[in-house]
């Protein structure tokens, strides 16, 4: 594979990766992309794209509550993707990829679903992979996105702008107050639907839909 192109990894360090589920699993309930993928609606023999698929907890999600689709885990980081491959190793249709961090490995209106959770706080040119999933969703499809939303609550805000300014990913976590608001407002999609939210210790995480219209 080229070089990978502007990969954060996901806890701000690589030594981490192999602990993301123990570490993330403290800071985030158990049942929240449970919550998030109940919230959907997929169809039942969907193509799903998991962008930034990471450990792979979010397609172990999708199939629990849709059994049938077909999911294919995207993410530029092979320790992560390894621990997924050891996750979904007996499932006939999922697969997970590693790519480049350049276009998405895949031809225009190619998925009927996009989900991504906590990806686009990790990354940079956020509008650039949004038009990406753009591309690849067909027409009337759908991306759910999971990732910071804005905190009302002054208090709040300067707690989590605090925890923020101790992590290696800083300069991207900078701003991402909004996340979801900016990645939309930067991009090729409209009408973005919040319907889910949770204040976790570094933020408030908003969990929205948008269609590729
Ligand atoms: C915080 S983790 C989230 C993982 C997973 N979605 C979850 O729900 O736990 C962020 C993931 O985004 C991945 N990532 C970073 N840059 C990426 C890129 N350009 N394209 C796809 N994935 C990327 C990281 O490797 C990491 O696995």
């Amino acid at each position: 594979m080229s070089k990978i192109i502007g990969h954060y990894p996901a806890l701000g360090y690589g030594f981490l990766t192999p602990y993301y589920d123990k570490i993330i699993g403290s800071v985030l309930p158990r049942s929240f992309r449970s919550e998030f993928v109940a919230r959907m609606d997929i169809p039942w023999d969907a193509k799903i794209l998991d962008f930034g698929t990471g450990t792979g907890e979010m397609i172990l999600s999708l199939l629990d509550q849709y059994p049938l689709v077909e999911i294919t885990g995207l993410d530029t980081d092979p320790i992560a993707l390894k621990l997924a491959r050891q996750k979904i190793s007996k499932k006939n249709n999922v697969q997970v990829t590693q790519y480049d961090g350049g276009y998405l490995p895949f031809e225009d209106n190619h998925f009927d679903t996009v989900v991504s959770c906590l990806v686009f706080c990790n990354i940079g040119e956020r509008g650039r992979f949004a038009d990406e999933i753009y591309r690849v969703l067909k027409p009337n499809g759908r991306f759910y996105l999971c990732d910071f939303g804005y905190e009302t609550k002054r208090w709040k805000r300067v707690i989590f702008r605090f925890l923020r300014s101790l992590s290696p990913l800083r300069a991207l976590l900078k701003d991402s107050e909004d996340v979801v608001s900016r990645v939309l407002n930067d991009s090729k999609f409209n009408d973005l639907e919040f319907f889910y939210s949770i204040n976790i210790i570094t933020g408030t995480l908003n969990c929205c839909a948008t269609v590729k219209r």
